[in-house]
């Protein structure tokens, strides 16, 4: 990464988009562009965030814009354009609207910021993570998902509530693709080191995992309109951050799998560790039958989505 401020170009001006770059510029992350294809609405918002940094002591500046020539040079590009959920819909009815989105999106990062680590949100989250690293052609460490840090941050809020324990504590790990097929893990969730199967009985972690893999599909009923934001915007903004300061989070994140679980060729989520290159390593864990039945199942549920709906 150059020295300097580092820039991080920010994809959809929408919610998640819009509250992504609002917690990097409170976390003083570098210089943020919002970029948006209404080009009002992306100034709009950058803005008021701007008219924000006296406030909350923001360093960096925040610009609008609708033209991919201001991305150029980011060192990572987060992208949230893209169709919501509305309630009855699961993630994959998105993919018709939302695959041809991130073509011109991924053309666009492709001929603006080439060296950049793309932090893909769009749903069906896995599914177009694959597209993504198709369309700008990146070694598959700098394309990654984001799910794993916002299925498992619901997963350990739902057993803080239930253990009546700081959410801080809680060490959650979730995963699969980003949705129905998820794979909540209870035994590789510990709180204070210890393993929730040793905290909370059978069918309090039964539920906890149910209410995690409809987590999303639970907030979209209650909104009525649109999806959840605060939770998926901010999980991508502490994908970056790993990346922006080469934290090496050991983090779940959808990644390209070739031969893992025994899984080729697609994209789901796993535990890896993030860096300034992207996913640099990539965990394979010691899973019963069960657990990783559920992980090829839902594998193999994305790889055909892959085929059938987008040709792959
Ligand atoms: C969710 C959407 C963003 O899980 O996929 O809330």
């Amino acid at each position: 990464m150059a020295a300097g401020r580092r820039k991080i170009a920010v994809i959809g001006a929408g919610n998640v988009g819009a509250t992504c770059a609002f917690v990097l510029a409170q976390k003083k992350l570098g210089d943020i562009v919002l970029l948006d294809i209404y080009e009002g609405f992306a100034k709009g918002k950058a803005l008021d965030m701007s008219q924000n940094a006296n406030v909350l002591n923001y360093d960096g500046s925040i610009t609008g814009t609708s033209s991919y020539e201001d991305i150029a040079g980011a060192d990572v590009v987060v992208v949230t354009s893209g169709f919501p959920r509305q309630p009855g819909m699961t993630r994959e009815d998105l993919i018709g609207k939302n695959a041809e989105i991130v073509t011109q999106v991924g053309e666009g990062i492709k001929a603006h910021a080439p060296d950049s680590v793309v932090i893909v949100v769009t749903n069906p989250l896995d599914l177009m993570t694959y597209h993504m690293q198709k369309v700008t052609g990146f070694p598959a460490e700098r394309v990654i998902g984001q799910a794993g840090v916002l299925d498992s941050a619901r997963m350990a809020h739902f057993i803080a509530l239930e253990l009546g324990c700081a959410e801080e504590d809680v060490s959650p790990m979730v995963l699969g693709g980003h949705g129905d097929t998820m794979v909540p893990l209870p035994r590789y969730t510990t709180v204070g080191g210890i393993p929730i199967t040793q905290l909370l009985s059978d069918e309090q972690i039964e539920a906890i995992s149910a209410r995690t893999a409809g987590g999303g599909g639970e907030i979209v009923k209650l909104l009525e309109r649109g999806s959840a934001f605060y939770a998926p915007g901010s999980a991508a903004a502490i994908m970056a951050e790993s990346v922006l300061n080469d934290r090496k989070r050991l983090i779940p994140a959808s990644c390209l799998l070739t031969g893992q679980y025994g899984l080729d060729d697609v994209y789901i989520g796993v535990p890896c560790i993030i860096g300034s290159s992207g996913v640099e390593r990539l965990f394979e864990l010691e899973l019963t039958d069960g657990e990783l039945g559920s992980l090829q199942e839902s594998g193999e549920f994305y790889k055909t989505q892959l085929t059938d709906l987008l040709g792959y």
